[in-house]
């Protein structure tokens, strides 16, 4: 069994579709597995006037399952408080803050603390000063802050945003989520490069050609309008997601498997990350929105006609960008990146691209394809080795054979998901699996720098729904006689 957590985790967006979708199942899997056990309290926080009892109700069904044990669920729920709380309303800390000396007496948890802002952006800064100066940080026990994407909207609001969170916590008290972090692939990519010998000395400019990173999404915006108008694919996912990866890819070894030392790690990759000019933005990254088309017989909306979405939206649903890391072990090794929705297939993939055999024996005509590793990170989860072989008969041919690996799609679903793990590793104190400030600050630096050129263009681009972005994107590969290594046919729109 697994040593068991005290805490009492204040949730604030205790009613809202994270909390119910992500955070309430991830609770109820640690109580399965023993890490929350008896010494915690959750109190959710939010401004509709609901009841404990009602809550309570909230709570089973959002864990409720064909593998759930019901009586399980009711006595994980028998846990939860209700508070009604309008964020803004400096009352409520207090009230906030007796209910939660209350629970640590009732539950034995030591005096730690979560606090989980599951809530809109605009609230982070008018949360984190109410828990200082209605002084909700305990003395005894831990204070730990669990933050939410997005985090800032370009480098100044995100420093913004830093400096208020560290005016309450420290550093080391704060966690800033991106789930990317949590999934299983991501956190094997480093079991995966520093513990095969046969792709430790190969990891670098010398043998790697170019690496490419794909995140596609085959949904369009959904009910997310909102939101996604102010962002775009940039900023949602190139910013966290598609940096985060990169640096998973490409960080030099760290000294030993732990927080600070992998960070020290990445922050070298963050470093070798030099923003672009207009011009060179210009002429690295593309963007484009998907078009209106005609997909399995059904006319598919294109994103200016999606609901809450501006008839002249600016707003990117697709990047594609090359991307030159500063760092002596990868000069010379472009990393192109593309994401984006109402792409042809939902899919996150990576491949690295070796370089050619250097004096080859056998001529090109035979077949031969440089070697390439493509890792799957959902929604299968593996990785597979594309490499050189003779062909069956009795010439020489050459051609691709596939060396493939996946996990057992059962196993996979049995394992934790990425906000179980999380929360567990906040639980432990352990920020391996989160985003700190010196990676963001970097990222962001990055992405303001293409903003600014994009934010000088009239003209948007479009693509058609279920293709895998404008032609740009292809040209972006076509003009460094390489091309994308994923070109996914599509299966269904759903897929
Ligand atoms: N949903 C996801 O899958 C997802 C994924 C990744 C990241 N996130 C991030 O998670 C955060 C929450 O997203 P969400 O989708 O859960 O949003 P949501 O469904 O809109 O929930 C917002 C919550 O905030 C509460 N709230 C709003 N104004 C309030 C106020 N003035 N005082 C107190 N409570 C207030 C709402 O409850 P009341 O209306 O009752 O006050 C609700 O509980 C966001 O930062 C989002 O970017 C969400």
């Amino acid at each position: 069994m697994p040593e068991e957590s005290r805490a009492v985790i204040i949730i604030f967006g205790g009613s809202g579709d994270l909390a119910s979708r992500k955070l309430y199942p991830a609770l109820f899997n640690l109580y399965r597995r023993g890490v929350l056990a008896e010494h915690f309290a959750v109190i959710g926080t939010a401004r509709r006037p609901w009841t404990d009892d009602h809550y309570h109700e909230v709570v089973e069904n959002a864990v409720a399952g064909d593998d759930v044990d019901r009586d399980q669920a009711k006595a994980f729920a028998q846990h939860f408080f209700y508070q009604s709380h309008d964020v803004t309303d400096a009352d409520h800390y207090i009230t906030l803050k007796n209910l939660a000396a209350k629970l640590d007496d009732q539950y034995v948890t030591g005096g730690n603390r979560i606090f989980y802002m599951a809530m809109a952006p605009d609230f982070f800064e008018t949360i984190a000063s109410h828990l200082k100066s209605e002084h909700l940080l305990t003395e005894r026990g831990f204070n730990r802050l669990i933050i939410e994407k997005p985090f800032g909207h370009d480098y100044a609001s995100a420093k913004e945003l830093n400096d208020s969170l560290t005016a309450t916590f420290d550093d080391d008290q704060i966690f800033r989520i991106d789930h990317y972090l949590g999934k299983e692939m991501i956190q094997n990519l480093l079991a995966f490069r520093f513990d095969n010998a046969i792709f430790e000395g190969v990891w670098n400019k010398d043998y790697i050609d170019n690496i490419q990173i794909t995140l596609s999404e085959a949904v369009g915006v959904e009910e997310r309008a909102g939101y996604y108008e102010k962002a775009g694919a940039l900023r949602d996912m190139v910013q966290n997601h598609v940096m985060q990866v990169l640096s998973y890819l490409t960080m030099p070894k760290p000294k030993t498997f732990t927080a600070n030392d992998i960070l020290t790690a990445k922050d070298q990759v963050f470093a070798a990350l030099k923003p672009y000019d207009l011009a060179t933005a210009k002429e690295n990254f593309v963007r484009a929105q998907y078009a209106s088309a005609e997909v399995d017989g059904d006319q598919v909306l294109g994103y200016r006609q999606e609901e809450g979405v501006a008839a002249d939206s600016q707003t990117a649903t697709f990047v594609a960008g090359k991307i030159m890391l500063d760092m002596p072990q990868w000069e010379g090794v472009p990393v192109y990146i593309r994401t984006g929705k109402r792409l042809t297939r939902k899919s996150t993939q990576l491949t690295l691209t070796f370089e050619p055999v250097t004096s080859p024996l056998f001529n090109r005509e035979t077949g031969s394809q440089p070697d390439s590793l493509t890792i799957y990170i959902e929604p299968s989860e593996g990785y597979s080795l594309q490499l050189n072989g003779k062909a069956l008969g009795t010439g020489f041919n050459i051609e691709p054979d596939e060396l493939r690996y996946r996990h057992d799609p059962e196993a996979a679903a049995a394992a934790p998901e990425a906000y179980e793990r999380l929360i567990n590793n906040v639980l432990e104190g352990d920020q391996t699996n989160f985003t700190h400030w010196s990676e963001l600050s970097a990222s962001w630096r990055f992405i303001d720098a293409i903003q600014a050129a994009w934010s000088q263009e009239t003209e948007m681009p479009t693509y058609p729904a279920a293709t895998m972005g404008p032609q740009a994107a292809f040209d972006l590969l076509a003009r460094d006689g390489r091309q994308w290594f994923w070109q996914p046919r599509r299966i269904k729109l759903a897929d």
